[in-house]
């Protein structure tokens, strides 16, 4: 007997009893994350909330290849992370553009490194920035730039490389609002264009149910899978629209309920 394909039976993210403990100085290990298990189908966009410190970023971090889980796998295509990849781009809450490039030397980075032409990377970088709305300040260097428009630029240049996983920390924190809702979405039209699967870490619940198919609510420190919940509202509607929509409210209570909860134990 053949197999069904592997594409079928394996998910495009596992975790996989995943724990982390950081050492510090002190001796005593900080534990970020406890068993942590839940996958990831191709083409989902997931929507990671959770009180401060619960190991957001920890998760996201062994999910990109940067640290590796103290027991537990994390697993890409059924193959275990074990360093950072292409194929997987990270947005980081913090802008981490190369001070002695430009604006469009940053977002032409990635491309140049494949040996894309210097034409179609122009263009490639140009399509980005417009949808950043940095086009204007293509050939500034980034200590020209406000935060705000630093991390557009970064998150143009992940997008750029066209990566298949795409892993945003908080990546919005830091935007106006109205910047922040025409980032949102840009996001969601090249998600449904070209169906990434996206992991997207927020404190913003409501960002997380306009953007994501699931939202996965973590307990605080040691954090671990709270709720995990599936996005079930009509497509297409505008921020302003879903808020009003009954369907949002309720299951926005709900989560709001079970991060209170979350961080009632933290207090507790
Ligand atoms: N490199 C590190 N060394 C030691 N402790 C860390 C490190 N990174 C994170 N932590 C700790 O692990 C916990 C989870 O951190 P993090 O994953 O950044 O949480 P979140 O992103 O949810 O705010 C926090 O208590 C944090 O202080
Ligand atoms: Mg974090």
């Amino acid at each position: 007997m053949t197999s069904a394909p592997d594409n079928v039976l394996t998910p495009k993210i596992r975790f996989d009893r995943v724990t982390k403990a950081y050492a510090t100085d002190s001796g005593e290990p900080v534990v970020a994350l406890t068993e942590t298990s839940f996958d990831i189908a191709e083409g989902e966009f997931v929507c990671v909330v959770g009180p401060s410190g619960c190991g957001k970023s920890t998760l996201m971090q062994m999910l990109a290849g940067f640290h590796a889980p103290s027991s537990g796998q994390t697993l890409v295509d059924g193959v275990q992370v074990r360093r950072p990849d292409a194929d997987r781009g990270v947005v980081f809450q913090q802008a981490n553009l190369y001070p002695w490039l430009t604006t469009r030397g940053n977002v032409e980075l990635g491309p140049r490194i494949r040996g894309v032409g210097k034409a179609e990377r122009r263009e490639q970088a140009e399509r980005f920035l417009q949808m950043v709305g940095l086009s204007l300040f293509a050939d500034r260097k980034p200590y020209e730039l406000s935060g705000g428009m630093q991390q557009r630029a970064q998150i143009a240049r992940v997008l750029v490389n066209d990566p298949k996983v795409i892993l945003m920390d908080e990546p919005f924190g830091a935007l106006d609002a109205l910047t922040r809702e025409r980032m949102q979405v840009e996001l969601l039209q090249i998600w449904r264009e070209r169906r990434k699967t996206v992991v997207f870490i927020t404190h913003d619940v409501e960002e997380a149910i306009f953007l994501g198919t699931r939202v996965i609510v973590m307990t605080a420190r040691p954090g671990r899978v709270l709720l995990d919940l599936p996005v079930d509202l009509p497509d297409g509607l505008t921020p302003a629209e879903l808020r009003a929509d009954p369907g949002f409210v309720d299951l926005r209570d709900t989560l709001l309920d079970a991060i209170h909860r979350a961080q009632d134990e933290v207090a507790a």
